[in-house]
């Protein structure tokens, strides 16, 4: 039994879809996968039916592609309710989203529960010098502006900053709780700190990449691991001796189709 961990799915690329679709089975196998799977109502059903044929349990927390409501999907709702669509259908299939009671792992020998969280992102990732008025016509400058600010709606909240401090200090609550009663593998879209953040070559989209809110939550809470996308740019780090996995499969670009998902599906549980 496996804890297997990916992200960044984006299946409305075909070549993504069609190496998912030829995914083997592992049926004693648990897999994560922390966000962006579809901007599409149509495509994430999919996802979660195909997955959840092949894997024992799936855990899913969103990225901002699976929030975007796409003027062409008529059936996609806004802001808060596309994320509690998008809730629904993962309950249609059993998958595991941030609104569900965090599970055991069955295979430690002490209390570990897998916590997906939904932080967002508040402008925060940016250089000191940078004021929290000017960050994004700083991005700007640099011709940086992340499609979110078109397709990301916020509502029923005033700002996507403020879903992401109101979501923030509820997950703060559960792991405070959920700490007390053992350790955690906490799964995020987003890096949870800054310096985790590394784009070469358009370093001002960091803006769009998380919140310092979260910067110290592998000092104050007993994680494991951290698991984390977004940035289709995979790797292993750690900090403080924690494990930061950043897991992402990403657009066709960003790894070898021709490979096939397999060899990108990490493996988080037994270490090895
Ligand atoms: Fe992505
Ligand atoms: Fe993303």
């Amino acid at each position: 039994m496996r804890l297997l961990a990916t992200s960044d799915l984006h299946l409305n690329h075909a070549a993504n879809w069609a190496a998912l679709s030829r995914m083997p089975a592992q049926p004693d196998d648990w897999l994560i996968v922390a966000g962006d799977v579809a901007e599409k109502i149509r495509h994430f059903r999919q996802a979660m039916d195909l997955l959840t044929s092949r894997f024992a349990r799936v855990i899913w927390t969103p990225g901002n592609h699976d929030l975007w409501t796409l003027p062409t999907d008529h059936e996609s709702k806004r802001g808060l309710a596309k994320y509690f669509q998008l809730v629904e259908i993962c309950r249609e299939f059993g998958v595991l989203t941030p609104e569900d009671p965090y599970i055991q792992w069955p295979a430690s020998h002490s209390p570990l529960f897998i916590a997906p969280t939904f932080t967002l992102y508040d402008y925060s990732f940016r250089p000191d010098h940078v004021l929290a008025g000017e960050a994004l016509s700083w991005a700007e400058a640099s011709g940086v502006v992340a499609t979110d600010e078109i397709l990301l709606y916020p509502d029923p909240y005033p700002s996507r900053e403020a879903w992401c401090h109101t979501r923030c200090q509820t997950t703060e609550e559960r792991l405070i709780e959920t700490a007390a009663r053992g350790s955690i593998i906490l799964v995020n879209h987003y890096p949870l700190r800054y310096d985790l953040v590394n784009l070469r070559s358009i370093p001002r989209f960091s803006l769009w990449c998380g919140t310092k809110l979260t910067e110290d939550w592998h000092l104050r809470f007993p994680l494991t691991a951290v698991i984390y996308g977004h940035l289709h740019i995979r790797g292993t780090q750690h900090r403080d001796g924690v494990r930061f996995e950043e897991v992402s499969l990403g657009y066709p670009q960003n790894w070898q189709p021709a490979r096939g998902i397999q060899p990108y599906l990490r493996q988080i549980l037994p270490q090895v």
